[in-house]
């Protein structure tokens, strides 16, 4: 008899046939509650669980006795209580490779649209306010040559790097947890502590993971670090940043703008603060939306799942101990 699993994303049609091919699939909406409970049989018997972006935690996997793995489509897992899955020996799997090259493109993005005010002036475009050249108050600033620091040099970071230091020759300056031999003999990035590179960039990207030690690293106290001519992009956890600093460097003039792929409530709400400064792009977590990516982290996860119900685990396991 096939395993029974639990899937709670929608997948292309030959993803779901080739977890079909070894498993029982049960497809549910969400992880909620009264979910779980509408289909308390599947969840009972089910061995393993594929999704994205809803919370696993102690109270679902009392729910799950036989689970024996999960596999996220994503490469964060914060949203995963990683202790409690420990405990019970269910290994967690996730897809550290496939989107890097994805939301290092879309960290650009958010460099590039701050600096050059893209959304801003492209919706004045739309109003009919080009009505003759355009002066100063259209201007934004430059990117190339100036200097970018990367917070969390890890593959993102390293993608990040690249395009920064070769498509537009701006120095580098990175802080992570230990120095990056390839950051730095590639693209000349120079390791340095957290408030030096926050005194001295003109761009402070975010590429950190969500754990009890990134919450709010960047607060008020950090901001009063940055040039007032500096742009911050946050596209790692929304929650690495006090968004009340945030909005408050904004406000003030502090900072000189923001590029936001993340926030600390998504969807972001309808009252936020950060949606009537002009001084911010806000995106609605698109780091590896793209349909190429997010089709090969798909594929990824579920070749995840298989390999771990087969008991053949040799990659991105975030938790590989479990089963030794
Ligand atoms: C991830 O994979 O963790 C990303 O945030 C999804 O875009």
């Amino acid at each position: 008899m096939k395993p029974s699993i639990i899937l709670y994303k929608a997948l292309p049609d030959d993803l779901k046939q080739r977890l079909e091919a070894h498993f029982t699939v049960t497809q549910v909406a969400n992880l909620h509650p009264e979910t779980v409970e509408q289909h308390a049989e599947a969840f009972a018997s089910a061995e393993g669980l594929l999704g994205s972006s809803e919370k696993v935690d102690a109270s679902l996997l009392e729910k799950m006795p036989k689970l024996r793995a999960t596999s996220t489509i994503s490469v964060g897992y914060d949203n995963f209580d990683v202790d409690a899955l420990n405990d019970r020996k269910i290994l967690l799997m996730h897809t550290p490779t496939v989107l890097t090259e994805t939301v290092a493109d879309t960290i650009m993005a958010l460099v590039l649209s701050t600096a050059r005010r893209v959304v801003e002036v492209a919706e004045r475009v739309k109003k009919g306010e080009w009505t003759s050249s355009i002066g100063p108050d259209w201007f934004g600033v430059d990117v190339h040559h100036k200097t970018l620091g990367i917070v969390g040099m890890g593959r993102i970071g390293l993608a990040l790097a690249q395009r920064a230091h070769c498509g537009f020759n701006m120095p580098i300056l990175y802080n992570a947890r230990r120095q990056h031999t390839e950051a730095e003999t590639r693209f000349q990035a120079r390791y340095c502590d957290l408030d030096t590179l926050l005194k001295e960039a003109d761009y402070v990207c975010l590429v950190l993971p969500y754990t009890d030690e990134t919450h709010h690293l960047i607060n008020a106290e950090k901001f009063a670090l940055m040039k007032s001519s500096a742009i911050f992009i946050n596209a790692g956890r929304g929650p690495v940043v006090d968004e009340n600093a945030l909005i408050e460097a904004l406000k003030s003039g502090e900072i000189h703008a923001a590029g936001l792929d993340v926030f600390e409530q998504e969807p972001l709400p309808k009252e936020s603060p950060l949606l009537t400064l002009p001084n911010v792009v806000a995106l609605p977590h698109i780091g590896s939306a793209t349909h190429e990516t997010r089709y090969g982290m798909a594929a990824c996860a579920v070749d995840n799942l298989i390999d771990a119900l087969n008991d053949k685990v040799e990659k991105n396991c975030v938790n590989p101990q479990v089963r030794q």
